[in-house]
């Protein structure tokens, strides 16, 4: 069973140019960087903390994040989940009939990895990984914090990330409209009915922890990002952060 979020990757037409972004100007440190020719990307993993963030920049137009960006342009690709043992949770979903890409793990950026069919998670396409024993994480500015998905019925989406990864509930929802997944103080996964995003349905936004917020905020200010900031969070907007809703704040909570 799943113990974290390993990682979001987001599709990006340019590594180079997504370099200058979330790693030069949010300032998460490079984990690796590879080319996984059996996916057609060359990809990076960039420490946020106890998760990651991963760049992928398709091989060929036809390749399936060369057609993910032809159709719906930068943005949120897939959430990662961590677990000790991929290989036994394929062939668990596999024995209750859920729709796999992979059904035995292969290498990828993050370790041993395989990944779920879209359909299994509402759309949402989910990669399973078991990484490589290795150093801890180089300290990030910026820590990962949440991940928003849009539903139609968030309960339902809800209901489906715990009957397939077993995701504990970090806050008990009492019949309110959204539901949160996850780990208390750590990573989450949030679900918010589709009509408070616009209709957008599948994962929409990402939100972030920057305990000394100000010298942030001056780094986006230098490279004149499209932003609107309060007094302890600011917002970047997705045409300056690769086709992402960014919420970056100051403190873990709410
Ligand atoms: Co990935």
């Amino acid at each position: 069973m799943v113990t974290n979020i390993h990682h979001v990757g987001i599709a990006v037409k340019n590594l180079a140019a997504a370099y200058r972004f979330w790693r030069d100007t949010l300032g998460l440190p490079l984990v690796r960087e590879a080319e996984v020719a059996e996916q057609g990307v060359r990809a990076a993993l960039l420490a946020a903390g106890e998760s990651e963030i991963e760049l992928l920049e398709p091989l060929t137009p036809e390749s399936p994040v060369g057609r993910f960006l032809g159709k719906r342009g930068e943005g949120l690709h897939h959430v990662c989940f961590k677990t000790a043992d991929v290989g036994g949770d394929l062939a668990a979903l596999r024995a209750k009939g859920v729709a796999l890409l992979d059904t035995a793990p292969r290498r990828g950026l993050a370790g041993r990895i395989g990944f779920l069919h879209p359909t299994a998670c509402h759309g949402v396409l989910v990669e399973l990984a078991t990484p490589d024993a290795g150093p801890p994480h180089a300290e990030s500015p910026v820590r990962f914090k949440r991940l928003v998905i849009g539903s139609p019925s968030p309960g339902e989406t809800a209901k489906t990330y715990q009957d397939l990864f077993g995701l504990p509930e970090v806050e008990v929802n009492n019949g309110g409209p959204r539901t949160m997944l996850g780990w208390i103080g750590g990573a989450t996964l949030m679900m918010v009915p589709a009509r408070e995003v616009r209709g957008m349905e599948g994962m929409v936004a990402l939100s972030m922890v920057a305990p000394d917020l100000p010298p942030l905020q001056a780094r986006l200010e230098k490279v004149k990002a499209s932003m609107l900031v309060g007094a302890s969070e600011l917002t970047v907007e997705p045409q300056s952060s690769h086709g992402v809703h960014l919420h970056i704040s100051r403190y873990h909570f709410p």
